[in-house]
């Protein structure tokens, strides 16, 4: 941190924001019409944070968990690029990597200055070590092991870290099965190497697991009926498609409810595939190994992230605040509705809340 005297007054960053909110920072609504973009969520609650936090330290690391095709990354990148020594992005899925290398090569944002690094078949610890002056790093790895990668850091680098939770509109419409409105196969998978996919939940999970699958979420009842119909379906034939499924649950549920239980089906069948709320857990523990300063930015979707998100803030009396998307945000960007922005540091961080 520079020292609290060459930090500017609260007066004066306000100041500065408002200059650079209108000035700098790339207008959504222009980015928007570019081909396949995906809205960042909540971009400019981040970037007023990060345009304070620049008012008091001279460079950061920035660290997004959740690559996807990279539309934070691009936005975080392009306002505070003099600011960010190294840039480490994480994606479980492979082909969410590979397309935002070709995207920000053609962006001219990377060159040949940039580092691939694949989890599963490298020796991480020695890729690390032996590349570690590099500007880009793109990791092919789960963000719970984020941890393993602490040698790209110096001790005294501040991090940024940003996880936007959940699914990428790329992959809703790559046609994987997460959406009901497809027809496609039942995969649902982030990370195409992994063998559990949606199908062998839906026709290899006994009664007892799929129960745990879909109580998260349904009732006690609901579960019932719905399992019973899984079963009774797949007695006489496989679940192979989205239509399969969505075959079993209008015939379970009212017409009237239809969509708001395929939304949580299929919800609870993403979430169980990709593991989603251990993962989290674990991101979050590991966090604590992190001994250097670090803000970080959450966005959850659904309250069983919020409630893992919240017990672990208050359990490790971490300061935080909770914000969400405007009406305006909403309007031009639909998922963005259910979305908390979940902002909490390891350092007192009340001074880069001014103007939020
Ligand atoms: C909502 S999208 C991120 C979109 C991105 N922020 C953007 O602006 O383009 C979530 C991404 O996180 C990835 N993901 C989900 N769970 C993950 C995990 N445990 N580890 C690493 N990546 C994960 C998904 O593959 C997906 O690409």
């Amino acid at each position: 941190m520079k020292n609290s005297s060459s930090s500017k007054s609260l007066k004066s960053i306000t100041k500065t924001n408002d200059h650079i909110l209108t000035d700098k920072f790339i207008n959504p609504a222009f980015v928007k019409n570019e081909i396949d973009y995906h809205y960042p969520v909540m971009i400019s609650n981040i970037t007023t944070i990060l345009n304070n936090l620049t008012n008091i330290i001279e460079k950061f690391v920035y660290i997004d968990c959740t690559l996807g095709l990279g539309n934070h990354f691009i936005n975080i990148y392009t306002n505070f690029k003099q600011y960010i020594t190294k840039n480490i992005l994480l994606d479980k899925d492979s082909d969410s990597i590979n397309l935002t290398i070709d995207l920000l090569k053609q962006k001219k944002i990377i060159s040949n200055d940039y580092i691939i690094i694949n989890a599963k078949k490298e020796n991480i610890k020695e890729n690390v070590k032996e590349n570690n002056k590099n500007k880009f790093y793109f990791i092919n790895d789960n963000f719970k092991n984020l941890i393993n990668y602490k040698e790209l850091f110096n001790e005294e680098d501040t991090l940024v870290i940003l996880a936007d939770l959940g699914v990428s509109m790329y992959q809703i419409k790559n046609g994987s099965g997460f959406s009901f409105n497809s027809d496609t196969l039942l995969d649902m998978r982030y990370d195409k190497s992994q063998i559990l996919t949606a199908y062998n939940v839906l026709n290899k999970y006994n009664q007892e697991e799929l129960s745990n699958v879909f109580n998260k979420i349904l009732s006690y009842k609901d579960t019932k009926r719905l399992i019973q119909a899984i079963i009774r379906y797949r007695q006489k034939q496989e679940i192979k498609t989205t239509q399969d499924l969505n075959k079993i649950i209008s015939k379970v549920f009212s017409f009237k409810y239809l969509k708001d239980y395929l939304q949580k089906i299929y919800l609870a069948l993403r979430i169980e595939v990709n593991n989603e709320l251990n993962d989290l857990k674990l991101f979050l523990e590991n966090l604590l190994k992190i001994n250097n300063n670090f803000i970080a930015f959450i966005i959850s979707y659904h309250s069983l992230e919020g409630k893992i998100i919240k017990n672990f803030l208050k359990s490790n009396n971490f300061k935080y605040i909770k914000e969400k998307p405007t009406k305006e945000e909403i309007k031009i960007n639909k998922p963005s509705r259910s979305a908390l922005l979940w902002i909490f540091a390891n350092f007192d961080f009340s001074d880069l809340l001014l103007k939020l």
